[in-house]
């Protein structure tokens, strides 16, 4: 049995909705039921995670910051020389025409990924992808979990790190996610919902699948942003927090500071705003979302509103 197997809590559960059963899924120009949604055994993200994705959601028919993700996957292509073969209007046509497919229209999360696309050997070198890029679009109708909002999650820093940019960038949301798959394995084995990942100077960083904020005598801190994704959730909290006159700083600071926290809470496309119950077993604040989660969280809607409308 899956190690996760036993475990249900993740900071992506969402609401189990009947619908996703059949959805279907854009590949390649194709819209195909879920079950007929296949790549090949070569194709170079399966066979080395070579390749990138964008989470992002649908709400009233738009796709909230959807500019941003692009910047971010044409960024990241770029820099591994991965042409993704359309620019960011054809990928929107391809998400609507995903969208249509599926009639959705709110509450959707979609995982785009692009890959190098299929290979001619089952080896590395990127040459050997000769069609290619392989392109899928995976939407699901998904509501974050209410236990989500009010409970929050635990945390366990872990043994792995983020690492220096010249390893590999922690900015490529790329296939292998094999960092954090680790660092998540050792959060588990701790009993922990996700794990709060370090910097290589041993400054908290990261959880293993969101960015992560403390607030403390009403200032907010998040990391430098120098071994984190860069996450479009982070960079509007940070945005809100400059524009409604709430003290933010992006520093370098310890499971010292973490662990006396008044509140914590992580940010991802997904979940919006996740209150962060305990850390290592220390709880924080009362444990449950505090005032200033509470504040970011309305302005961020407010955000997603206005940006969706
Ligand atoms: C490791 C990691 N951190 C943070 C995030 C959150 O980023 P965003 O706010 O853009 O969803 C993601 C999402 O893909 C991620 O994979």
């Amino acid at each position: 049995m899956n190690i996760l197997d036993t475990h249900t809590i993740t900071t992506h559960d969402a609401d189990e909705d009947i619908r996703n059963r059949d959805i279907k899924i854009y590949i390649n120009g194709e819209i195909v039921h879920r079950n007929e949604a296949k790549v090949s055994v070569y194709d170079s993200g399966f066979m080395l995670g070579d390749g990138m994705w964008e989470g992002m959601r649908l709400y009233n028919g738009k796709w909230a910051f959807f500019d941003e993700h692009m910047d971010r996957l044409f960024d990241s292509c770029k820099a591994i020389s991965l042409d993704i073969g359309m620019d960011r209007e054809g990928i929107a046509d391809a998400m609507k025409q995903t969208a249509e497919a599926n009639n959705m229209h709110t509450d959707v999360h979609c995982r785009l990924m692009v890959t190098r696309g299929v290979k001619v050997k089952p080896f590395q070198h990127p040459s050997l992808s000769r069609s290619g890029p392989t392109i899928v679009i995976i939407m699901e109708h998904s509501k974050p979990v209410d236990r989500l909002k009010t409970q929050g999650i635990s945390l366990a820093s872990v043994p792995q790190v983020r690492g220096l940019p010249h390893s590999q960038d922690a900015k490529f949301n790329s296939h292998s996610k094999l960092n954090c798959v680790i660092a998540c394995l050792q959060a588990e084995a701790a009993g922990a919902d996700e794990a709060l990942m370090l910097d290589p100077n041993g400054f908290v960083n990261t959880t293993n699948a969101c960015n992560f904020f403390i607030v403390r005598k009403g200032e907010v801190w998040t990391s430098t942003g120098d071994y984190c994704m860069n996450g479009v959730t982070r960079q509007k909290v940070i945005d809100l927090c400059r524009q409604n006159g709430i003290p933010v700083f992006t520093k370098n600071y310890s499971l010292y500071e973490a662990y006396s926290a008044d509140e914590a809470f992580l940010t991802g496309t997904f979940g919006a705003q996740t209150p962060i119950r305990e850390i290592d077993g220390k709880i924080i604040g009362d444990g449950t979302a505090g005032p200033m989660t509470h504040r970011i969280r309305s302005l961020y809607k407010e955000l997603i509103k206005a940006n969706t409308e």
